[in-house]
């Protein structure tokens, strides 16, 4: 029987919760598809900063290099949200870890559950059939460029944004991969009236474009595909942008799947992939079994599919999620006017009905 090595680091708030859930579902779908599962776990963001006084510590680095493929829950804590002095952050540890195993492409599945129309605040008739998948570029960009810094004792700071060929090549090549295998339709998102880093990103995105002539390929300023996402979700296929425009983007995204809550990624590069809930660590509700599991359990779905060729587990779990969507199950973030009070279940309860739809 095959077993998979998976790299467990849960992070912070919800975080652990919610990879909790997640192991759950792949322990059972192991059992279904005859595949076994071991865990090894380690530290990131704030719970490793307590812990080791680094957010990224060196064991958590090597422990992920040893594994078939990562799941992470979240990082992030508000008391450094709020503390522009602090020095060492959760959020390094996860730039640092995306960067340290090459993970350049940021795999996010938009997809809706009919069921949950209307949860969103858009209109149903707005959203119904929208599936867009976004590659958002993730080991470059203005999240990476130096020199990042402050000037004239504090009062001036400098980002860079920066993108190189090689970089703008691989992205843009995988999203018209990814296209080829869907709709043949690919929106490239850029700022390119503005900045020089985006006016390389269009050129390269046209030269790779020449290999792809099946592909319909047009370009979006970020400000425009921001609008039009909400506009009409419809309009798009795959869609590829930047590390900063994507960040941004794939959250206002979540609104057309109904929740943040429902979205999962893949961060992948040259070696070992790297799953997570798009959302963040919520620490508002953390420990109170409310949090919703599904991006944490469709990052699974993801991982089967993308690092172990499995989907046909994949798609089990994914309509072992809609089916219970379908039977009334929601959980707290998924509430509308109409949802049966006795149908509100916990992290926990939400996740054995997943278990037992598989
Ligand atoms: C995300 C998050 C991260 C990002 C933060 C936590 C650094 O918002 O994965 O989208 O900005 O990339
Ligand atoms: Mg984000």
């Amino acid at each position: 029987m095959t077993n998979y090595k998976i790299g467990i680091l849960a992070g912070d708030g919800i975080g652990p919760e919610v990879v909790d859930a997640a192991c759950l579902v792949l322990n059972a779908i192991g059992e279904k598809f005859n595949f076994s599962v071991s865990y090894q776990h380690s530290y990131i963001g704030h719970s490793a900063i307590e812990k080791t006084g680094n957010p990224l510590p060196d064991e958590a680095l090597e422990m992920c290099n040893k594994v078939d493929a990562i799941l992470l829950g979240a990082v992030g804590m508000p008391m450094y949200d709020n503390n522009p002095s602090a020095k060492v952050r959760p959020e390094q540890g996860l730039l640092k870890l995306r960067k340290e195993l090459g993970l350049f492409a940021n795999i996010r599945p938009i997809t809706i559950f009919d069921e949950l129309l209307f949860t969103s605040s858009l209109k149903p008739e707005i959203l119904k059939g929208a599936d867009i998948l976004f590659y958002r570029e993730l080991t470059g960009g203005i999240y990476f460029g130096t020199p990042r810094e402050r000037q004239n004792s504090g009062t001036v700071a400098i980002d860079t944004m920066k993108y190189e060929k090689y970089e703008v090549e691989r992205i843009t090549k995988m999203a018209f991969e990814a296209a080829m295998r869907r709709n043949k339709k690919l929106t490239s998102v850029d700022k390119a009236n503005v900045l020089e880093s985006s006016r390389l990103w269009r050129e390269t995105v046209n030269e790779v474009s020449k290999d792809y002539p099946e592909v319909e390929l047009s370009h979006l300023f970020i400000d425009n595909a921001a609008m039009q996402l909400i506009l009409n979700p419809r309009q798009f296929d795959v869609i590829v942008t930047g590390n900063m425009f994507g960040d941004i983007l794939t959250d206002e995204a979540s609104q057309i799947a109904g929740s943040l809550g429902l979205l999962p990624s893949a961060s992948v590069g040259s070696k070992v992939g790297l799953f997570e809930p798009v959302h963040g660590s919520a620490p508002d509700i953390a420990g109170e079994n409310i949090a919703n599991p599904s991006a944490a359990i469709m990052s699974v779905a993801l991982m089967l599919e993308t690092s172990f060729n499995n989907k046909l587990a994949s798609d089990s779990i994914k309509n072992a999620i809609a089916k219970v969507f379908k039977l009334g199950f929601r959980t707290a973030d998924l509430v509308e006017a109409e949802t049966d009070k006795n149908h509100i279940l916990g992290t926990k309860e939400f996740t054995q009905k997943i278990i037992e739809q598989l």
